[in-house]
Order: structure tokens, then sequence, then C-alpha cells
């Protein structure tokens, strides 16, 4: 069992921070948020304590740990968009990477060798076979892939010079709201597709545009592997234990193993909303790989994850319950 350990959850105001950090209250753990609010926010944080802070500010990082000593660290604190990235590389790596060596130094100081890493499928570019397994070759086609694989080579530097022990987590299209919809998705602009396909059925937005239809997919559109929130909070809490239990460090994929075209999405919403939803079919946003499945053997092998939310239906249901609350 945990017992009381600390967590530090760095970005735990934030869409999936705010979800781990309830699991990781339930499963008697204490918890340490450190966010700066500038993508989170106060009201996702519910649970264990709060320490406003940034990444970038090592004076402060220092005496996070030397106030709390946590066991280890989930970082979940970086900027997670793809167009971005490419207009705007500096903040990318100032943040995503700059910011992180910043917490990976803290903790070598104060000899915390626990750090559960938020990484990213974007890691592997454009995939040369679906399923994408673990040992695909990572080769990111944006500034963000790259950021999130730059702290991944950093990891395996500092677990073998300073016996750092990590995880990866490569998640995939993280969806979905808490089941009581007490926290979910609030990005603001909102630039994912669940978000914006529930504002047009809730009619807090015209129309849903298509990022093209020309794919050479079943039909036409994008296909994703959507993964519900509950389900990568859970897999951090598992990816923990693992390393708690003498595991060695490593990356696992969390998806749900099957896709879904973006029409897909939108019928799926049709059908749980009971709304109309409006869709006009623009042209492909750049960057976009036509289909992102993740395999995710190796963690239901080694971590004994499953998704408990498979179904599409359920993710975009929470994802409904959640939006009503705030605009219906
Ligand atoms: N899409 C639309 N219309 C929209 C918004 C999105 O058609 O208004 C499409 C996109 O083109 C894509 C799919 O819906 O095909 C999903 O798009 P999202 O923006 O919701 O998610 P992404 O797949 O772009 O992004 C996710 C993660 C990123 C990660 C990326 C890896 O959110 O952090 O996968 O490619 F980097």
């Amino acid at each position: 069992m945990s017992g009381k350990k600390t967590i530090l959850v760095a970005g735990g105001a934030g869409y999936i921070g705010s979800h781990l950090n309830r699991a990781a209250h339930e499963r008697g753990y204490r918890t340490v948020v450190y966010d700066n609010l500038v993508c989170g926010h106060k009201s996702a944080v519910q649970w264990g304590d709060f320490l406003l802070g940034d990444l970038a500010d090592a004076g402060q990082l220092r005496l996070a740990f030397r106030h709390f000593r946590p066991d280890a660290v989930m970082h979940f604190a970086a900027h997670a968009c793809v167009g971005e990235s490419v207009a705007d590389p500096e903040k990318y790596y100032l943040n995503n990477m700059a910011a992180t060596l910043n917490l990976l130094c803290a903790m070598r100081e104060a000899d915390c060798r626990n750090f559960i890493f938020s990484s990213t499928c974007a890691t592997y570019g454009i995939p040369r076979q679906i399923p994408i397994a673990e040992e695909h070759p990572q080769a990111p086609v944006n500034p963000y892939g790259r950021s999130k694989l730059m702290v991944e080579t950093a990891l395996a530097d500092y677990a073998a010079a300073y016996g750092l022990r990590y995880v990866n987590l490569r998640y995939f299209n993280a969806a979905g709201a808490d089941v009581l919809a007490r926290t979910g998705e609030d990005h603001n602009p909102e630039t994912h597709l669940i978000p914006l396909v529930l504002d047009a059925a809730a009619g807090r937005r015209p129309r849903v545009s298509i990022f093209g239809a020309d794919y050479d997919t079943p039909d036409g559109t994008c296909v994703r592997d959507y993964i519900h929130v509950d389900d990568l909070a859970r897999a951090h809490l598992l990816a923990l234990e693992y390393l708690f239990g003498g595991g060695e460090s490593g990356s696992f994929n969390l998806g749900n193993g099957r896709g879904y075209s973006v029409k897909q999405v939108i019928d799926c919403a049709r059908a749980v909303t009971g709304r109309e939803i409006t869709v006009i079919e623009g042209p492909r946003r750049a960057g976009d790989p036509p289909v992102l499945v993740g395999g995710t053997e190796l963690a239901e092998r080694v971590l004994g994850w499953r998704p408990d939310f498979p179904r599409l239906e359920d993710i975009i249901g929470t994802a409904w319950a959640w939006h009503k609350k705030r605009f219906c």
C-alpha cells in the first residue's frame, strides 16, 4: 500500500494533473501541487497542499523540496499545443525543457529519486506502423514533441549518473472528465477536438471545422486514440508504485489501443448530447499525422493497467457532464 508518501505534483492545477491529484489523494498519498496558474486553475486544486510557484524559479523550487520533502515528483507542467510550438518554439524549450531541468536539479539536491514524466505520442513523429509500440523510433516532427523527447533523454542521463528512477508515460489523446464532474478540461484558448465539439453542441460556437477530410483513412478524417483522463491518472499511481516496488526506469504508452476518426467523434457527441452539431469541412491542420493509435500491451503487462473507460461514449459522456455543469 502507499502509506503517507508525499508526491510533488508539478502542474497539478492543470487538466491531467488535477485528476491525478484527486486520484492520489483517494489512494492515501499526501500531495503538494506546485503550479504557476498560467494555464491551470486554482479551483481545480481541491485536494492536498497548494504552492503557487514557477518551475523557472529554482530558488523557490529548492525551498519547496526542503519544506515538503517529497518522496516522488509527477511532472505535468508543460505547454502542449503542437501548432503553437511551431510558431513559438522558444516558449516550448524554455518551459518544457529548461524549467524541467530546474525541477530535476532540485530533486537531485534534495535526494528525491522517483519521477513520473508526462511524455507524449508526439515524440514518435509520423508513425511507421500502427499501433505504435514503445520501441518505435522517436523522431518528433514539431518542437513540442522534441521538447518532450529532450527531457526523456535527460532523464536517462540522470538515471545513469545520479540514480534517478523514472517512468515516461507517453499519452495519446487525453479526454473526458471526472465522473462526478468536479474537474475536467478547461483550456484557454481551447484547441482540442472534444471540448470544441461540445461547445458547438451547447450552442457556444456556431460550428466545428473538420481539419481535413481527404486523409487516407476510412472516412477521410484523422484517427486518434482517445484515453480517459481518469485512466491516465490511475496509470500514474501504478507507475509510481512500480518504481516504489523496485521496478526499472522505462517508458509506457497510455492509450486505448483503438482509434476513432474526427467524424466518429462528432457522431458520438451527437448521440451522447442529443444536440445538433453543425460541421464544416476545412483544410488540413499542419503537422497532423493521419493516424495515431498506441499499443499498450507493455503498460498492461508491467503496470497491470487497463483503461476503465475504453468506450468513446463514456469518455464524451463525462466530458459533456462537465461541460453542462459549467455552461448549460
Ligand atoms: N480537429 C479538428 N477540428 C478541430 C480540432 C481538432 O478536426 O477543431 C482534429 C485534429 O486535426 C486531429 C483531431 O481532431 O486530427 C484531434 O485533435 P486535438 O487537437 O484534439 O488533439 P491532437 O491529436 O492534435 O493533440 C494530441 C495532444 C497533443 C499531442 C498530440 C500528438 O493533445 O498534446 O496529440 O500528435 F502532442
